[in-house]
């Protein structure tokens, strides 16, 4: 057990199935319902987890927020949940938190999968525009701030053939707590870059991007499955930064093609 566990904190989150555990953690400003497709269609193959990051969804906002606090409470979870090694997936900042994670628990891996993700930290232009979202979030609240984040969320394909699946990112987007979002911005803000962590990774890697996903693009995939060693690339066609949601069959494709050659190997 970590020393973490004995802290009085613990992150809310849904589970579903049997087996290898499977830890799916979400984006920005997401829940743990980011992965609802994937906890239905995986649940037969492995024992799927979703939590909500600490200030998100049921998870207590509850500071400090930093990207190695994010990755600590998931491994907490692990401990509280008497999982010694899973498979980690995340999205996005989910795979920022992976990536943390990776640095201060590998042992904890049994495989990684990175979906719709960048390695590199911000630069000047990213931290000013987390700034005004800081402000907008602290003086308007989620109502006016996730609407502006949509764009950069969903496809424009997905939101023109199937507006219900934006309208349910928006409203995802729009309840969470102010105070986990600008948490989460300042830590995204502050987070280290992980480009020399990928050269360490040493577990079963899939890398998972959209093939019109805008914020973290295909190229920055690339450059992932370039340095980890032995990595899959798969680029889902038709779908943005939220492919496992924009095209979730193709997505649950892969994951459980990916789990089963883990569980098989
Ligand atoms: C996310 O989906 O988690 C965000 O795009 C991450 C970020 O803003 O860097």
């Amino acid at each position: 057990m970590s020393e973490i566990a004995e802290r009085p904190f613990g992150l809310a989150h849904e589970e579903a199935g049997e087996g290898v555990p499977v830890i799916l953690i979400h984006g920005f400003p997401h829940d743990h319902t980011l992965w609802t497709a994937q906890l239905t269609a995986l649940e037969g193959h492995c024992r799927v987890i979703a939590p909500d990051l600490r200030g998100f969804g049921a998870s207590v906002a509850t500071p400090p927020y930093t990207i190695d606090r994010y990755a600590d409470d998931i491994v907490a979870l692990m401990d509280r949940l008497l999982i010694e090694r899973a498979v980690i997936g995340g999205l996005s900042m989910g795979g920022y938190v992976a990536f943390s994670m990776w640095r201060r628990h590998r042992a904890r891996f049994r495989g990684l999968m990175l979906v719709d993700t960048k390695s590199g930290a911000d630069g000047d232009e990213v931290k000013k525009r987390r700034m005004q979202q800081i402000e907008i979030a602290q003086r308007e609240g989620m109502a006016v701030l996730a609407p502006r984040l949509i764009d950069t969320a969903v496809s424009a394909r997905t939101r023109e053939r199937h507006p219900d699946v934006a309208e349910r990112v928006l409203a995802m987007m729009t309840r969470q707590p102010v105070d986990g979002v600008v948490g989460a911005l300042q830590a995204m803000l502050r987070r280290a870059d992980s480009t020399p962590t990928l050269k360490t990774i040493d577990v079963p890697t899939l890398i998972i991007v959209g093939q019109e996903d805008v914020a973290t693009p295909v190229d920055e995939a690339r450059k992932m499955h370039d340095a980890i060693a032995g990595s899959t690339l798969e680029i889902i066609e038709g779908a943005g930064h939220l492919s496992n949601l924009e095209r979730p069959a193709a997505v649950n494709h892969v994951m459980s093609e990916f789990i089963g050659r883990l569980i098989y190997a």
